[in-house]
């Protein structure tokens, strides 16, 4: 059987009215500051408040997943399949509406999230397998499976924030997937992994399904969904747009997305603690602002940061994501060996990529403050900035980014090359 190849859930599971998880009725709204009031004069604009909004990233969504299916959910950056997921992980309460889990559940939800930095990756596996419902006894017995299966035997008596992005999301899912869960939710960091990881992880997949197992899968790569799901669940601003096979779903969510490109637009969201603070994000081509980015492009990313007290070893980071698709790259300070100890007052921040990989498309851009740990959010800037672009110093057209790779055609009978047409 092919790593990707489709498992149907058993006829009974199917058939029956078996209900792993239900969600009903359910809405989020997060309280959104637009603006911050920087200025007295828009300070006192405000009435020396500063201005929110209640801004709903679930509304009134029901559906449920029954026993032994594989749901794929789908939907524009944006579109509140991350919250739907922590609702349903039960990290965060819906504010109208109810969920109710029927099994035991794991969940690997973003960067992060169930880790303590501060402790080894030993302890963070003991801590998180009691979380998610072990015993002592039996998570020393699985201890070794766990950290055979994350790969990480060197560095599991490491602080996990010493931690790379991929190495988190190994050691999270070999923990998740240890604790022989009947209802397991995935948020999209298996793109973090390499891909021997993420081949291991499919294989864990087919086997999960083969045992009649329940999965929701949040992803952007709608390949794995169309492959690996039963059920396609399509999320547009909070609310359920189409439900149904994956292929009809992902070719309405796709026609849809491509005719989207020019007026999806969206204007910048704001939140975090706000001790340290991104005013504004610059696209700088060779040292230019404002000009033409192109497949090559020498590009710098300027955060221009501003602060309203000391603020200990923050890390920047930057998410650049294909408008309404997958991301493509979450680059840190902290990944880049390049967090102060302090910072107070004002500054900027500058990310120079020499030779830019992204293919032409829309893209958009989504920045951040954290902790050393990357738990607490100072700032988090989510469409901080979109550009688009431009053919470069590539043929490629096809796809997110180039490899840049060289080619070479060998063999008994290959003989000259044609020009390039
Ligand atoms: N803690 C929060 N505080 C304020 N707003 C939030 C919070 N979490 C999410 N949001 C907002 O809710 C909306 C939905 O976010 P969510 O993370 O669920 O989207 P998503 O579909 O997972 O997007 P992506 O494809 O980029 O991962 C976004 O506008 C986001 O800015
Ligand atoms: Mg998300």
């Amino acid at each position: 059987m092919s790593l990707l190849g489709r498992v149907n859930a058993t006829d009974e599971a199917a058939g029956s009215d078996d209900v792993a998880l239900r969600v009903d009725h359910v809405s989020k709204t997060f309280r959104v500051h637009h603006e911050r009031a920087n200025s007295l004069k828009a300070f006192v604009a405000s009435g020396g408040r500063n201005r929110y909004d209640d801004f709903y990233a679930l509304r009134d969504v029901s559906l449920e997943v029954r026993t032994g299916e594989a749901l794929g959910i789908i939907g524009h950056n944006g579109s509140g399949k991350s919250t739907l997921l922590k609702c349903m992980a039960q990290i965060l309460t819906p504010n109208e509406g109810e969920i109710v889990v029927n099994k035991r559940m794991a969940a690997l939800l973003e960067l992060g999230a169930g880790f303590h930095p501060e402790l080894s990756g030993r302890d963070n596996v003991f801590l998180n397998a009691a979380i998610l419902g072990m015993a002592r006894k039996e998570i020393e017995e699985r201890f070794d499976a766990i950290v055979a299966f994350s790969g990480l035997e060197e560095f599991i008596d490491s602080p996990v924030k010493t931690y790379s992005s991929g190495m988190y999301v190994r050691l999270a899912f070999a923990v998740a997937i240890n604790v022989d869960p009947e209802l397991l939710l995935i948020d999209e960091i298996l793109a973090v992994g390499d891909v021997t990881f993420q081949q291991k992880c499919m294989e864990k997949f087919v086997e999960l399904r083969e045992q009649n197992r329940t999965l929701v899968l949040v992803t952007h790569d709608t390949g794995s969904v169309r492959h690996f799901c039963d059920r396609a669940i399509w999320l547009d601003h909070g609310t359920i747009k189409a439900d149904g096979k994956p292929a009809d779903v992902i070719d309405e969510y796709t026609e849809t997305m491509l005719g989207a490109e020019e007026t999806s637009q969206g204007g910048a969201v704001r939140r975090g603690s706000g001790e340290i603070w991104v005013e504004r994000v610059e696209l700088l081509v060779d040292g230019v602002a404002d000009a033409p980015v192109r497949t090559g492009s020498k590009l710098t990313i300027r955060l221009h940061f501003d602060t309203s007290e000391v603020v200990p070893n923050p890390v920047f980071a930057v998410q650049i994501s294909r408008l309404g698709g997958a991301m493509v790259c979450a680059p840190s300070s902290r990944d880049g060996d390049a967090v102060p100890e302090s910072i107070s007052g004002k500054g900027t921040v500058d990310i120079d990529v020499a030779d830019l990989p992204l293919l032409p498309g829309p893209f958009v851009l989504h920045c951040e403050v954290t902790g050393y740990g990357r738990q607490h959010i100072y700032d988090h800037l989510q469409n901080a900035a979109s550009f688009d672009v431009l053919s470069g110093n590539t043929d490629e057209v096809d796809g997110l980014v180039t490899l840049r790779p060289t080619w070479q055609v060998t063999g008994t009978g290959v003989h000259g090359k044609i020009d390039k047409q």
